[in-house]
């Protein structure tokens, strides 16, 4: 493409995939370069890997595939079943997608194997389908994230609007995908932009790509992405109770849709934008533990952390849970519990 070519980035593909034969990470849903990656495993990666680190989402990666080896067998998994193993990965409407999508799959028989097959899938959008057809079925592909829009804002200095120049750089990207392996070329951008082009301190001197680097020439190869400032978060405000009985917690079902949906919580209140005094769940002698925050995508969440023993009472709806349940518990409730000291240990 004409563009590629004035900023000298002709011979990027060759040089990125040189570096990648010496630099990939080994990573548990990787093969060896030149095998045949599962498409299952790839999909599961990069469903997990949206919105998640590698170091975070890795541990949950080898403990799906160790349970369900197939999407035949996540599909025919209970959905009570995934939810709780995906509990702590966040971003709860991924894992129902997840299972949506392996049972549209196993119908199917198998993965599609073109960008426009495999977004039809529930979950999949442009940069997990391209990052599945270029990985696991070798299509000429492009998969651009966050990191790779880092890498391209410096390579070509982008300084338009962020939203514009997000646009020109899939444009870009999508024009220098190789033939062949460009599954590697998608990886390869993306360890680079993982281990190398990184958000604050980019290490230049091992990058394959300082010469085409245009932010790097420069200077301050740091200060891309120019993008807007990121707006501050509201807050909310909400209520968690630990009613406990010997060993036992008292938990919910939170309803199938919405946030958190079909995850197991700790009653209490739906959460408002002002703090009011709603009443307990029910009469004991609660004691206030403290407060736990969570950010979530849209807001700040404060919890009011609330306390007590009782043998007698018990709620409208829920169970008593024993301590293994407590590893089924989303993040921001994991971190009420731990203020009544008890841990929701993951069994992985
Ligand atoms: N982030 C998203 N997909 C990835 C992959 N396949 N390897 C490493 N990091 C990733």
């Amino acid at each position: 493409m004409q563009r590629n070519r004035e900023a000298g980035l002709q011979g990027l593909a060759p040089k990125l995939l040189a570096w990648f034969d010496r630099n990939a990470r080994a990573l548990p849903w990787r093969a060896p370069i030149g095998v045949r990656r599962d498409p299952y495993r790839v999909w599961l990666a990069e469903i997990m890997l949206q919105q998640t680190t590698v170091p975070h989402a890795a541990p949950y990666f080898e403990a799906f595939t160790r349970r369900w080896p197939t999407v035949e067998a996540l599909a025919a998994a209970k959905d009570e079943d995934v939810m709780q193993a995906w509990a702590g990965l966040g971003y709860y409407a991924r894992a129902r997608n997840l299972l949506k999508c392996a049972r549209e799959a196993a119908a199917l028989g198998a993965f599609p194997e073109t960008e426009e097959g495999l977004r039809e899938l529930s979950g999949i959008g442009p940069y997990t389908a391209g990052a599945i057809a270029a990985i696991a079925f070798g299509q000429r592909a492009a998969a651009v994230d966050g990191n790779v829009d880092r890498v391209f804002a410096r390579l070509l200095a982008l300084k338009g609007e962020w939203a514009q120049e997000k646009k020109r750089i899939a444009v870009e990207v999508a024009a220098l995908v190789p033939e062949a392996r460009p599954g590697d070329f998608a990886e390869a951008l993306m360890d680079l932009g993982a281990t190398v082009c990184t958000p604050k301190a980019p290490n230049c001197r091992t990058c394959p790509l300082t010469e085409e680097c245009a932010a790097r020439r420069e200077g301050a190869p740091e200060r891309y992405p120019l993008k807007p400032a990121k707006a501050v978060k509201p807050v909310r405000f909400g209520a968690a109770y630990v009613l406990r009985r010997g060993e036992a917690v008292w938990l919910v079902r939170r309803p199938p849709s919405g946030l958190l949906g079909g995850m197991l919580g700790l009653p209490g209140p739906e959460w408002r934008e002002a703090k009011d005094e709603a009443p307990p769940p029910v009469e004991a002698n609660w004691a206030h533990l403290g407060e736990v925050r969570h950010v979530f995508t849209h807001f700040t969440l404060r919890l009011d952390v609330y306390e007590a023993r009782s043998g007698r009472v018990k709620l409208p709806e829920g169970y008593w849970a024993g301590t293994d349940d407590l590893a089924g518990l989303p993040t921001v409730f994991a971190k009420a519990a731990a203020l009544a000291g008890l841990s929701a240990r993951r069994k992985r």
